[in-house]
């Protein structure tokens, strides 16, 4: 259901590595059609789920500053939770602004799960992080949780997106790792702790060796996300602008994929 106090204007950035933020950029526009929601994504460093996090930290403060100095939003969502799982502190401490980030969606799946054991379908980054340990021990401290960090699924994400016929076989072997941990069996329930899973998850729902269900962040960082814009914001303009780190004609299919969700304006940015 639609609460009224989301019936209001703003101006929201939504940042991610690649596309895996338009999925969270499309849950906003969902639940709040008027908000003006503009994208960025740091295409000219992605992926980050395999990049170490000494590069991310050096990276992420200064770059959400000097995209937020562009874009001019009253919040900036970081719809990325190999960036949020690593770094939402530090980009807090840069920013003037609200800053919403997206964790795994671990106590959601935890309380669904029928038979206590849960999949965490991440990148590798994800996997490794103490804040995500941190969860696990806060919210499914008895429950079985198998892990598995793929970058294969991030790449096929991006690849489905832009229209790529892919065999599902290609998301099968992906998803393997998962299922041949001891205990998988079990698993009813898998969060898709990245961004870009949602993409595929008629692919993964295809290809998982007995039915379950996912869970991503998707809703609650929307919620959270339109609980922090105050009455009177947003300027009118619209929203629709899609910032890129990359060169732009190397950028092309990103651009094609933008534009499918309702991001037709590309901005010239000389960062990178
Ligand atoms: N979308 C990002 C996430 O939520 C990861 C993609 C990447 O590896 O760049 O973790």
């Amino acid at each position: 259901m639609i609460s009224d106090s989301f019936l209001q204007s703003g101006r929201i950035l939504v940042f991610d590595s690649g596309m895996g933020g338009l999925t969270v950029a499309r849950e906003i526009s969902g639940l709040a059609p008027e908000v003006e929601v503009d994208y960025a994504a740091d295409n000219g460093f992605f992926p980050y789920g395999d990049k170490t996090d000494a590069a991310l930290q050096a990276r992420l403060p200064d770059l959400a500053a000097r995209l937020v100095d562009a874009a001019q939003p009253d919040v900036f969502v970081m719809a990325c939770n190999t960036a949020s799982t690593l770094a939402l502190d530090a980009v807090r401490a840069k920013l003037d602004i609200p800053v919403v980030g997206t964790v795994p969606a671990i106590k959601p799946a935890a309380s669904l799960s029928q038979t206590g054991t849960i999949g965490l379908l991440a990148t590798p980054g994800t996997i490794r992080r103490t804040y995500t340990a941190a969860l696990v021990e806060a919210f499914a401290r008895d429950i079985k949780v198998i892990m598995h960090g793929s970058m294969d699924l991030v790449r096929l994400a991006e690849r489905h997106a832009a229209g790529e016929a892919i065999p599902l076989q290609a998301f099968r072997r992906a998803l393997e790792p998962l299922f041949v941990q001891a205990g998988a069996e079990a698993i009813d329930t898998i969060v898709l702790a990245c961004t870009h899973f949602p993409l595929i998850r008629g692919e993964l729902a295809a290809t998982v060796p007995h039915a379950v269900s996912f869970v991503d962040s998707g809703e609650a960082i929307a919620r959270q996300t339109l609980r922090q814009i105050r009455p009177g914001q947003g300027k009118g303009r619209g929203g629709g602008r899609v910032f890129v780190t990359g060169p732009a004609v190397g950028s092309r299919r990103l651009l094609d994929v933008c534009r499918r969700f309702g991001f037709p304006t590309v901005v010239a940015t000389d960062i990178v």
